[in-house]
């Protein structure tokens, strides 16, 4: 009895150190910022991402994935990455059209005719400079990310229509664009982080916000505005970034491996993301949300209301766009 449990132990200690010296030591253990809550499909795809760093690494390139801006809003966690306090992360691209102005070219207002023209740019040459534009900020572009169409949603009373806009506070993203967009149609633009907005509708500092369905339902705005208006505004395309001090910091054969498989992890998100859309929607729908879907001469109103913020932000840019609208 003795001896067979010295034999037993003597293999629990010989295949537990056999399993400790497969494990590497990791050469980098590195953060990634996620301001959406888990389960959401950009937290999944990040994990995935991170899965198949540390698989193609054999462990030693290890991504750790905070989620629910649990390293600050999205602005912070840009301010961070600039110095390299955070390495990588998912952000929305309207949080840096004030620092790098081309990208409103990507988020114009009715720019695209549905996610399939949107997917069709980004997946082409235009998508590939734009991963480019993003070292002005001491960043790199690793892939592209979905966050559907963009809708107003209140408490107030269903919007119909742009005139229904007029007097409402709405929250939005924090993007001159944006501001801009909400003030023609006689409303008041005010920004919070993404993470405030249920707070402040809750303590009347805005009427209405606008989001995408997994926003409106994961978040739970759909409590507190029960009117949800399939507008679709704009695309306001996501990106996943790395810091460019950390970047330069990783061996060449490291960033080939993080570039393949974020853009891996671009192709997951995506399919991830209209499962999403539609069970969101659904789910809103079920609790008691109303969609309010406006006509479409009102939508052409709206549209051409917009128009004039394509020579204001991106007049420079008017032969690109036109390629943009043709693809
Ligand atoms: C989207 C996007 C978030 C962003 C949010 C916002 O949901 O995925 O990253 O923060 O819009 O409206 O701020």
């Amino acid at each position: 009895m003795k001896r067979l449990f010295c034999l037993l132990l003597a293999i629990l200690l010989l295949t537990g150190c056999a399993s400790k010296s497969v494990e590497p030591e990791p050469e980098f253990v590195l953060t990634y910022a996620e301001n959406q809550p888990e389960g959401h499909p950009t937290v999944l795809a990040a994990q995935r991402f991170a899965e198949l760093v540390k698989e193609h690494t054999e462990g030693r390139v290890i991504i750790q994935i905070k989620h629910s801006a649990e390293f600050g809003s999205e602005s912070e966690v840009l301010d961070q990455m600039a110095f390299g306090g955070i390495d990588f992360a998912r952000v929305s691209l309207a949080e840096l059209s004030d620092e790098i102005p081309k990208l409103n070219v990507l988020q114009l207002p009715f720019l695209y005719s549905d996610a399939d023209h949107m997917w069709r740019i980004l997946d082409g040459e235009i998508g590939e400079e734009f991963l480019t534009v993003f070292s002005e900020a001491g960043l790199v572009g690793l892939s592209w990310y979905d966050a559907g169409a963009r809708c107003f949603y209140t408490d107030v009373k269903p919007i119909s229509s742009p005139e229904d806009m007029e007097g409402l506070t709405v929250r939005v993203q924090d993007s001159q664009l944006v501001m801009d967009m909400v003030k023609l149609l006689g409303a008041t633009p005010v920004t919070f982080p993404y993470g405030d907005v249920s707070y402040a509708f809750e303590m009347g500092k805005i009427d209405a916000a606008e989001n995408n369905w997994p926003a409106y339902q994961m978040l739970e705005h759909y409590k507190l505005a029960r009117y949800f208006t399939v507008d679709e505004h704009s695309r306001v395309p996501e990106i996943q970034l790395a810091s460019s001090r950390t970047w330069d910091k990783l061996p060449e054969e490291y960033r080939q491996i993080i570039a393949r498989c974020a853009r891996e992890s671009a192709l997951y998100q995506r399919q991830l993301w209209k499962e999403q859309e539609s069970r969101s929607r659904k789910e809103a729908l079920e609790a008691g949300c109303v969609e309010v879907i406006p006509w479409i001469p009102q939508q052409e109103a709206f549209r051409a209301l917009a128009e004039p913020l394509y020579e204001q932000y991106c007049g420079d840019y008017m032969d690109l766009i036109q390629q943009i609208r043709n693809g």
